[in-house]
């Protein structure tokens, strides 16, 4: 039997519901790779999208606010060192690749001076592969081709402010 939307949905809001804790968001990232193993899902929700819109918001859960989302990029694409705001994101690699960068911030925002980040370190996500990006972390993507992302966000990222982010 394959995994739907709706087990994803329901999965996700039994980890979420008692808080959204370190433990919760390695639940809902096996969950983001129970999905991404799934012909079906993939096909039904990643594989079977053309953009635009490059971003699909498939779910959004009326009582705790996650969303899932697909994310379909055409093309090679570059970007800059980001968080989530308020929020986390989980990143599931549903094909191509993303190269990702990890930065750390040298200096919070702070008196309308944007936060300070320097590298840390980068790695490739792979089809099959999630990862979490908890509230706070700046990150920045790099694509050299298409690529389609199964995204859970703890809230959507569409009404969201973001820290403001300059290199050192
Ligand atoms: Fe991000």
């Amino acid at each position: 039997m394959s995994y739907t939307l709706e087990n994803l949905a329901e999965d996700c809001r039994t980890a979420l519901r008692s808080g959204e804790s370190p433990e919760a968001l390695e639940k809902v990232c096996g969950f983001v790779k129970k999905a991404l193993a799934d012909n079906d899902f993939m096909a039904d929700h990643l594989l079977n999208r053309e953009p635009p819109p490059e971003r699909n918001v498939i779910f959004e859960d009326p009582e705790l606010g996650f969303c899932i989302c697909a994310h379909i990029y055409a093309g090679a694409k570059p970007g800059d060192p980001h968080d989530h705001g308020p929020t986390w994101a989980i990143y599931g690699q549903g094909e191509g690749e993303t190269e990702m960068t990890d930065w750390r911030i040298v200096r919070p925002a702070a008196d309308g001076q944007p936060a300070l980040v320097e590298k840390t370190r980068s790695y490739v996500l792979k089809p099959g592969d999630a990862h979490i990006y908890p509230t706070g972390a700046v990150h920045a993507p790099l694509r050299y081709g298409a690529t389609r992302l199964l995204r859970i966000e703890g809230s959507n990222t569409d009404r969201i402010k973001r820290t403001p982010i300059a290199v050192v």
